[in-house]
């Protein structure tokens, strides 16, 4: 199965389904979509895969969202799409690739590591400040915010 990545129209409809995978507040989701490149993975013409990157700062953007449809996790379109949004964050010219995920998201981290990006922080209780709803994956609470940079 090969995925074919292009960008998003401002015409076309937001693929809800999946960026409430990788987020699931509606409301932050909106907020960041805002001036970003929305990028899209396409089988045969269909959207299976998201990535929401955005500039934070002159030099820097942010993967913001990051989701592969549920049925063909696992298959490494993830990791290409991550590459790709690599590749062309550096094609424009920025210094670093920015990337945030939960304490908790302990496949997630794996995968950004493996992907070339470096932990350079925590933003501690983010998740407990800005999600009404408690989340808790892989038997942890998700409280923190582990901040990771790619120097491209
Ligand atoms: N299922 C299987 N492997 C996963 C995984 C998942 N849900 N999430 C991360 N991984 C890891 C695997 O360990 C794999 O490592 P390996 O290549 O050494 O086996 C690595 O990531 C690469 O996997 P890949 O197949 O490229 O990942 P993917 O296509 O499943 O995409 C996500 C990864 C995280 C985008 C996808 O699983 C997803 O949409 N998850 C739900 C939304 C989400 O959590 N988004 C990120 C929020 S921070």
């Amino acid at each position: 199965m090969n995925m074919n990545i292009r960008t998003l129209t401002n015409d076309e409809k937001l693929p809800w389904d999946l960026l409430l995978l990788a987020d699931p507040s509606r409301l932050i989701v909106q907020e960041y979509v805002k001036n970003a490149v929305i990028y899209v993975g396409e089988i045969e013409q269909k959207i299976i895969a998201i990535c929401v990157v955005k500039e934070t700062a002159k030099t820097i953007v942010e993967i913001m969202n990051i989701a592969v449809n549920q049925s063909i996790q696992g298959k490494g379109f993830g990791k290409q799409l991550i590459h790709f949004a690599v590749q062309e964050a550096s094609k424009r010219g920025y210094a670093q690739i920015e990337i945030g995920t939960g304490n908790s998201s302990i496949p997630q981290l794996r995968m950004y590591q493996q992907c070339g990006f470096r932990i350079v922080g925590v933003d501690f209780d983010y998740f407990t400040r800005h999600y009404d709803e408690e989340i808790s994956e892989n038997g942890l609470i998700c409280r923190d915010m582990i901040r990771l940079s790619y120097e491209l």
